[in-house]
């Protein structure tokens, strides 16, 4: 590959209707100082001809190591170690199967296991397919090796059907690239120093702690059938439940609703509303030593739940009278016992530092990690997140860029174990 462009990004496209999309994502990452090569896999050659990528990016496409015209036997291994990004767009069900589980019987797939370079993957299928249990576990094991996905969103897909499985707008797939570009061009120097930060990677360090940590949305009854709730997922909590754990701590989660499975060995307890979750931690609070309020708890719910469904009637508005829930991050720090530490996030819309300051000052906090969730790649539902950490007393802010939330976790559990070194040095 030329030094000429700042980026060089490999683009693995696989055998999807979507797959002509790849090309709009080449040729804006070229616009945004990206050299890119293109790898196929026999299947995708079925919808673009490697034609339009060769004459696009002026190089030979790689579908096959074994080609006659193959200009390099070593392909697979040449190419994935010249890139600073693999990009698969789109990702089949099959090419996710086949990465998860480490098979590399093609170019692509042998070109996955033989790079060092981030892993972007923009997944595109079948609504059936892309909920299948067998899909979802495939990604969850890439997420978990530390694999990145931007989520198919919602829509028309070419079988005919609504649902989710439709390849994310190219422009958001294309800023999410750069962004990872950006943050592993910048992360490069360090990367000897974060793998040792790692927990996967790490001493016991958290062995001793105690963590309590409530994750999820509530929901707050309207009726026998309605509620009000959030978009929480439960990957923040749960990726701070898991890293808590590998580094040596107990960890008791209280959960609401969440859309992903905890993690193995933590101990979970279920709440629905945030009436439910506020018992909950009063019961297990005299056990913790840190406590973690990642969940999105509704501040409000309805005065009076209806017993039975409350009916459409002539008139055109129908007016609920809201109520103050209990704040049990402010509960759990204004009675907080000897050594507990307490971790607040906030998730905000606008003025995030001056809001998540004012949250860190009136409900006592340690630390408070805020989160903008207008960012592209951060906030509810994401599998990456961007925040900045605030402390009690300190004028220092901790800007963690763009990343996994399974790395963020680290990054938090690391401001926490400073946190308990200043109280107990
Ligand atoms: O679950 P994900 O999809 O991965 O998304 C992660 C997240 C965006 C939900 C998470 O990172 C986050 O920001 N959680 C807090 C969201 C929120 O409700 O923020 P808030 O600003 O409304 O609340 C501030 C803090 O007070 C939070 O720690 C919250 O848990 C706590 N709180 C709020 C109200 C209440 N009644 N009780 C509380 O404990």
């Amino acid at each position: 590959m030329s030094e000429t462009k700042k980026y060089r990004v490999g683009l693995g496209v696989s055998g999807g209707i979507a797959a002509y999309k790849a090309i709009e994502v080449l040729r804006l990452l070229q616009k945004n100082d990206c050299e890119v090569r293109v790898a196929m896999t026999k299947h995708a050659t079925e919808f673009v001809q490697p034609l339009t990528f060769r004459a696009l990016t002026e190089s030979y496409v790689f579908v096959d190591d074994y080609e006659p015209e193959n200009p390099d036997p070593i392909a697979h291994i040449n190419f994935s170690q010249t890139i600073d990004l693999l990009l698969i767009v789109p990702a089949t069900a099959n090419i996710i199967a086949k990465f998860a589980n480490g098979i590399a019987d093609d170019f692509l797939s042998s070109t996955y296991l033989a790079s060092n370079a981030p892993v972007l993957i923009a997944p595109a299928m079948n609504t059936t397919m892309w909920e299948h249990t067998a899909s979802q576990r495939n990604i969850d094991k890439l997420k978990s090796d530390g694999v990145f996905f931007v989520a198919p969103v919602a829509g028309e897909l070419a079988c005919r059907t609504v649902g989710t499985g439709k390849l994310e707008d190219v422009e958001n797939i294309v800023a999410q690239a750069l962004q990872l570009l950006v943050q592993s061009s910048k992360s490069k120097v360090q990367s000897q120093i974060d793998l040792t930060q790692d927990s996967r990677f790490k001493t016991q360090d958290l062995k001793g702690e105690s963590f309590l940590i409530t994750i999820g949305g509530t929901r707050e009854a309207i009726d026998p059938i309605r509620f009000i709730s959030n978009h929480s997922s439960g990957k923040m909590g749960f990726a701070i439940a898991d890293a808590a754990q590998k580094r040596g701590a107990d960890v008791t989660v209280v959960c609401g609703t969440t859309s992903v499975k905890p993690p193995n060995s933590v101990k979970v307890v279920r709440a629905v509303s945030a009436e439910e979750m506020f018992q909950a931690v009063m019961k297990e609070l005299p056990n913790a030593t840190v406590f973690v309020g990642a969940a999105a708890v509704a501040d409000y719910r309805p005065k009076n739940v209806s017993d039975a469904k409350i009916k459409k009637t002539n008139q055109d508005f129908l007016t609920l009278e809201l109520e103050k829930t209990s704040d049990i991050l402010a509960t759990v720090s204004k009675n907080r016992h000897n050594g507990l530490l307490v971790v607040g996030f906030a998730a905000e819309t606008n003025d995030v530092i001056s809001y998540a300051k004012s949250k860190l000052e009136k409900k006592n906090l340690d630390m408070v990690v805020a989160n903008d969730i207008t960012l592209n790649g951060a906030g509810f539902d994401s599998d990456t997140n961007i925040a900045t950490i605030l402390k009690r007393r300190s004028d220092e802010k901790i800007e963690i860029p763009l990343m996994s939330k399974q790395a963020m976790a680290d990054k938090i559990l690391d401001e926490v174990i400073k946190l308990r070194k200043k109280i107990y040095p």
